[in-house]
């Protein structure tokens, strides 16, 4: 009990939030009434959905504390970079990014520059951030994202840079404002953190241990939600199949889904990430009986070789996922299922490489994420030895792509001349001119429409496809 009651950020610590939120936005008013524009926050996310929820987050105290939202780094007066550490790339493009603002610093000092997320979580790169990007004002980790007024306020009043990289599991705290992407669909953590420890991963060292929301929250936050006009939710968590083990309450990631179901108003559930060692008859059960939820499951699989997949710490076998999968799709033959791939973990030979092939062609997924292994100092992936080189991993990799852009072709295909239901989000991000929605499987769809279609559920007719998204006309 006294474990689950330390989990919870304690009400003095939000109640000092509070009351940095309102200093803050006093001093913005009090500048504003003398005639100052509005300030403008930046905010720029990179790596996964918690992260994106994370930064929702920030936008909301943001708002609160009187920042307008601003695409425009150059028009921002706050800019903040919530990073992720999943993969080298995305590393050196924050580092790169916080680089490119120095001429910014130097022409507008006041501009305060934030950086925060995974990234920050690991001392290495806080440090460096602190000793060679001297124009960065803030830095927190992912276990002080709560404590952002107070430190930002730190900044600002006191006119110091702020470094807060706390060593501690996390905590989760309840009631914060959120400030969510426009649209009918909406994120909704439900746990954070991971216990998993696959060798390659940094997360469970950035995000700390599995802690998951009371039940009582969820649906709160969900019953809002519903209330405000949103239609779907995805419930987000590392490994949502571990829901609930750390709760005094007996409950697991099924009952939780039936609770979610029950909200009127809410038409359609999603989640993940799944893990494949997780992921019970029970839930599949759920999946199969509740409307709500919607046919899609994104499932992880890392690798197809069973020395591979014991390497990387999966507790599956490619043989035993493979028997889940087949037990889904007889539940529920119209799934639509994705997954993640590592290319070229270290030791993977070409053979060991043909079996993640094989898993593609038996599974015959519709989408996947698919990543070159990138080396996370302090995993123990990280001492492991190569045998591909660079150049056979990239050959590996477009050898990956070329089966699988087949397969979801096709499963596209197939859909052609269907009347599938689309929840229309908004404009297309890549043509302006058609609307864009999803499917329940989850898939792009474009087509002409008016303004009235945002938001709601429309029939549409699919009349051509691509690899990666859907075309249709609107059905009366
Ligand atoms: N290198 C490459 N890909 C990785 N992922 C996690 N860690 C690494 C790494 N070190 C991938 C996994 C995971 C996804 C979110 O990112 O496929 O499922
Ligand atoms: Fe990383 Fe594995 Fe946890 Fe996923 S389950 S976050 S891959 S350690």
């Amino acid at each position: 009990m006294s474990q689950r009651k330390d989990t919870l950020l304690s009400p003095q610590i939000i109640q000092a939030q509070k009351e940095a939120i309102s200093d803050i936005r006093i001093k913005n008013e009090e500048q504003y009434s003398l005639g100052a524009p509005r300030k403008k926050a930046f905010v720029e996310t990179y790596g996964c959905q918690q992260n994106v929820s994370d930064s929702e987050i920030l936008m909301g105290m943001l708002a609160q504390m009187g920042y307008e939202k601003t695409e425009q780094k150059d028009d921002a007066d706050i800019i903040i970079y919530n990073t992720c550490a999943v993969r080298e790339n995305a590393e050196l493009k924050v580092f790169g990014n916080l680089g490119a603002l120095k001429h910014l610093k130097a022409k507008r000092p006041d501009v305060i520059i934030g950086v925060c997320g995974c990234m920050m979580q690991q001392k290495e790169n806080a440090d460096q951030i602190k000793r060679k990007y001297k124009h960065v004002d803030l830095v927190f980790g992912t276990h002080s994202l709560y404590y952002f007024p107070s430190l930002l306020k730190d900044v600002i009043m006191s006119d110091t840079r702020v470094i807060d990289v706390r060593d501690t599991d996390g905590k989760i705290a309840e009631h914060y404002p959120l400030q969510r992407a426009k649209g009918p669909c909406a994120w909704v953590s439900v746990m954070y953190g991971c216990n998993n420890f696959c060798s390659y991963c940094i997360v469970p060292y950035v995000r700390g241990r599995e802690r998951s929301r009371s039940k009582d929250a969820i649906v709160a936050e969900v019953e809002q939600l519903a209330s405000s006009g949103y239609k779907e939710i995805t419930l987000l968590g590392q490994n949502v199949n571990s829901y609930g083990k750390d709760l005094d309450e007996h409950i697991d990631f099924a009952d939780l889904l039936n609770a979610v179901c029950k909200i009127d108003g809410i038409e359609r559930i999603r989640f993940m990430t799944s893990h494949p060692k997780d992921i019970s008859d029970k839930l599949i059960d759920t999946m199969e009986s509740q409307s709500k939820i919607c046919k899609q499951l994104h499932l992880p699989v890392q690798a197809g070789n069973n020395r591979v997949l014991a390497a990387m710490n999966r507790h599956y076998t490619k043989e035993e996922y493979l028997e889940k999968i087949d037990k889904i799709k007889a539940k529920m033959p119209d799934i639509t299922l994705t997954t993640d791939i590592i290319v070229g973990f270290p030791g993977e030979t070409k053979e060991e490489f043909a079996d993640t092939l094989d898993v593609l062609k038996k599974v015959r997924y519709d989408t996947i994420f698919s990543f070159i292994y990138s080396k996370r100092p302090g995993t123990p992936a990280a001492t492991m030895d190569d045998v591909l080189t660079a150049q056979e991993k990239k050959e590996c990799f477009s050898a990956l792509l070329d089966v699988q852009d087949k397969i979801s072709y096709e499963k596209n295909k197939a859909l052609e001349g269907k009347i599938l239901s689309v929840l229309t989000e908004g404009y297309s991000k890549t043509d302006s001119t058609v609307l864009s929605g999803r499917t329940e499987g989850g898939k792009i769809v474009n087509f002409a429409g008016s303004d009235e279609c945002i938001g709601k559920f429309v029939n549409v007719k699919i009349t051509d496809v691509r690899t990666w998204s859907l075309i249709g006309e609107i059905i009366e």
